[in-house]
């Protein structure tokens, strides 16, 4: 087995034959990823390529895989200690999961970072069958995030409160923002006026729930929020309606959120909740992406199944 850059070109060939629903064309895959980097989650933080990988066995392609530079964003120093950028490897397909692929490409990946001073690195996986053949040779997860979609073709299969009355918003009420998500998760995560397309939802003069649309990629940027004494009132399935409504108005045939779980081993509350609300309307699972990096854990970790999260 050998393996070699490629170009971009050969890995897409290579990997249109595996029908990914994200990948069937690479420059809007990369530019919808580039858009994604808003986000600072493990998976989307800001990157550079650093090219493509090809495992060839008897001249031909059996796997390819994506380097990157990623920049260690804030809330990842503890999984990076003292590094401010890594090396990141993402798209591995390969045409049979095994360990022996893995032992021919990872190394060549890693000289790749190397030679750029990136002393350690991470892979972002989200196929099941990968999870287990990277534990196997010495992998083990570090972050988890959910990539949920919505067919805007399709309804929402539930009614939103309609007494709710969304707006959309400016910078005046950034204020009213602020006061949603320090009553919804606590923190308030401003917008961009560039990327995002503000809805507000009112119940009467108040100002109870929010969602950031970007405009460049059909994702509601850090989740939909009601505020705590709010909750359970179909606010939340109302400003999914507008956002659905106004995504299609832009072209969108897909919307999409991401939640980063906020923990590895046991049921989080909030994620429960979260998930709960986004595939009861209708939402479902695309990705789940797991953050993989060279083992840290002597045992192995009991990682629950996404279904326990869902009531
Ligand atoms: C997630 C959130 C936006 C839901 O908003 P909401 O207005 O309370 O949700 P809705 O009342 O519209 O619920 C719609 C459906 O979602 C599901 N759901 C909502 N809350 C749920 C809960 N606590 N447990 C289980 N299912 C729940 C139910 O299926 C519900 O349908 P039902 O009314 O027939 O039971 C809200 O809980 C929230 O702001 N959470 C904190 C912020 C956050 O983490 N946002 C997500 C960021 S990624």
């Amino acid at each position: 087995m050998r393996v070699a850059r490629i170009s971009a070109h050969m890995f897409e060939e290579f990997v249109k034959g595996f029908r990914d629903p994200l990948l069937s064309d690479l420059r809007g895959y990369l530019r919808w990823m580039r858009r994604m980097s808003i986000l600072k989650t493990f998976w989307c933080s800001d990157w550079n390529s650093l090219g493509y990988l090809g495992l060839m066995d008897s001249g031909k392609l059996v796997g390819v895989l994506r380097a990157l530079k990623m920049k260690v964003i804030f809330h990842n120093h503890g999984a990076w200690i003292g590094l401010r950028e890594r090396g990141e490897i993402q798209d591995i397909f390969f045409s049979k999961w095994g360990v022996e692929y893995l032992r021919e490409i990872l190394p060549k990946a890693e000289k790749i970072f190397l030679k750029r001073g990136l002393r350690d690195f991470g892979i972002s996986e989200w196929k099941p069958d990968a999870w287990r053949i990277l534990e196997e040779y010495g992998f083990s997860p570090y972050a988890r995030s959910v990539l949920i979609t919505w067919n805007l073709r399709k309804e929402i299969p539930k009614s939103g409160n309609r007494k709710v009355k969304i707006r959309i918003a400016s910078r005046k009420d950034l204020k009213k923002l602020r006061r949603i998500q320090l009553g919804s998760w606590g923190f308030f995560i401003p917008p961009s006026f560039k990327h995002h397309i503000i809805l507000v939802a009112y119940l009467g003069d108040e100002a109870v729930g929010s969602a950031y649309l970007n405009k460049y990629t059909g994702n509601i940027d850090f989740g939909v929020h009601v505020m705590r004494e709010f909750q359970r009132k179909r606010i939340g399935t109302a400003i999914l309606h507008s956002a659905r409504n106004l995504f299609k108005s832009l072209g969108f045939k897909k919307m999409y959120v991401v939640r980063v779980l906020r923990t590895l081993s046991k049921v989080n509350e909030s994620d429960r909740i979260a998930l709960s609300f986004y595939t009861n309307c209708g939402g479902s699972v695309l990705r789940e992406y797991r953050g993989f990096r060279r083992k840290i854990r002597p045992r192995k970790l009991r990682v629950p199944e996404l279904s326990e999260y869902i009531s």
